[in-house]
């Protein structure tokens, strides 16, 4: 493939910044050591589905350690992000209540982390519109997460409510003012729209020179990329049948494990790039239990892929079995689970309605 100098600039571009985030990333983690206080996150999900061990190693675990090192956590179930690439919502409200049922039993602790329904948040939604004065439609459309979110629609038409999602998003994190943003690094061109949203918005509005922003500049928090992939080798997604779901009971979990692609060498080694599925099974049981994936390898040597199958299933069934069991006594409690989204919603709209207010005043627009 021949590359365009024009394209090097972009690819060394990304890479240096790549590593600027990185670092900066390592810094911040540090001085939530030192003061967790100064940080409020944002982040949240789609409503499109149950939460599986990719989302589980990818994001929910990190939240509630971020919970637990004492960060202000906000987590937003983002229910009109769902209509954005789909005319059909689906069972929505079950799956609404499925993610909070997920989050409690991953950890995540109502008292301390703000789970809200961006939909029950009208001041949130109403940002939309100064924000969309602040972009360019040619900026929306040269979104690489927009371009990419418009390939997996399968050729249908772009809906207005997808080319301005990032737009959407900034109103999620920048309505309760969150400085830290725990993203995967294709979540990473919207962040740096929420930092131009948030920028533009204060300069447009006198408040930059006055240095009195409304607004923070949120930075990303780039987790070390934990990323397993499904049971074939290949992404974990719902849509390719790969998923072990954070509510499948152990003998699914097993099953799920038996059919399992693994190679047709016995000693069992790990070595992502050539033994991509073998290894991944090693990831697995190294996430769910501590231990180094090259030690894992090395105690199975040359039991094969049945023994490596035994080992995986045991170690993610002893993680998973307290979260199950949770799940299972939080399904049964409707009301409950209605409780902590109700508390969210209010304390969401508390903050949104004043961040509104600021954003009139701003404008001129307090009558
Ligand atoms: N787009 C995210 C996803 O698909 C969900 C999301 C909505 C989000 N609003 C957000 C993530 C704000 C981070 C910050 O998973």
């Amino acid at each position: 493939m021949t590359t365009t100098s024009e394209d090097q600039l972009a690819n060394s571009t990304n890479e240096a910044s790549l590593q600027r985030t990185r670092a900066r990333s390592e810094q911040i983690d540090l001085a939530i050591a030192e003061d967790p206080s100064r940080f409020r996150v944002l982040t949240g999900d789609r409503p499109t589905g149950r939460l599986h061990l990719g989302h589980y190693f990818g994001t929910l675990r990190n939240r509630v350690v971020l919970q637990d090192r004492g960060v202000d956590t906000w987590v937003v179930i983002a229910d009109y992000q769902v209509i954005t690439d789909r005319d059909v919502v689906g069972p929505l409200r079950e799956r609404v209540l499925g993610l909070v049922t997920d989050y409690l039993a991953a950890g995540l602790d109502p008292e301390r982390t703000t789970i809200f329904t961006h939909s029950s948040v009208p001041a949130l939604n109403q940002l939309m519109l100064p924000f969309l004065s602040l972009v360019t439609e040619s900026e929306l459309h040269r979104n690489p997460t927009v371009k990419a979110e418009l390939e997996a629609t399968d050729g249908r038409a772009m809906s207005g409510l997808l080319l301005t999602y990032p737009v959407h998003q900034a109103a999620d994190i920048l309505f309760c003012k969150a400085n830290l943003v725990p993203v995967g690094q294709d979540q990473l061109p919207h962040l740096e729209q929420t930092r131009l949203i948030a920028q533009r918005f204060d300069r447009r509005y006198g408040r930059a020179e006055q240095d009195h922003p409304v607004f923070p500049r949120p930075d990303a928090l780039l987790s070390a990329a934990t990323h397993v992939l499904g049971t074939d080798g290949v992404k974990m997604s719902k849509s390719r049948g790969n998923t072990i779901e954070l509510a499948m009971t152990a003998d699914e979990t097993a099953k799920a494990l038996r059919k399992a692609k693994t190679d047709a060498d016995r000693v069992i080694t790990y070595d992502p790039e050539h033994r991509p599925e073998v290894s991944n099974l090693l990831l697995m049981a190294s996430l769910a239990t501590g231990e180094a994936p090259e030690a894992i390898a090395e105690r199975i040597g040359d039991k094969g892929a049945g023994t490596l199958k035994a080992v995986v299933t045991e170690a993610l069934n002893e993680m998973l079995a307290p979260i199950r069991a949770r799940r299972a006594e939080l399904a049964g409690d409707e009301a409950y689970l209605l409780d902590v989204l109700h508390a969210g919603n209010e304390k969401a709209n508390e903050r949104a309605d004043r961040t509104l207010h600021e954003v009139r005043e701003a404008m001129h627009m307090i009558y």
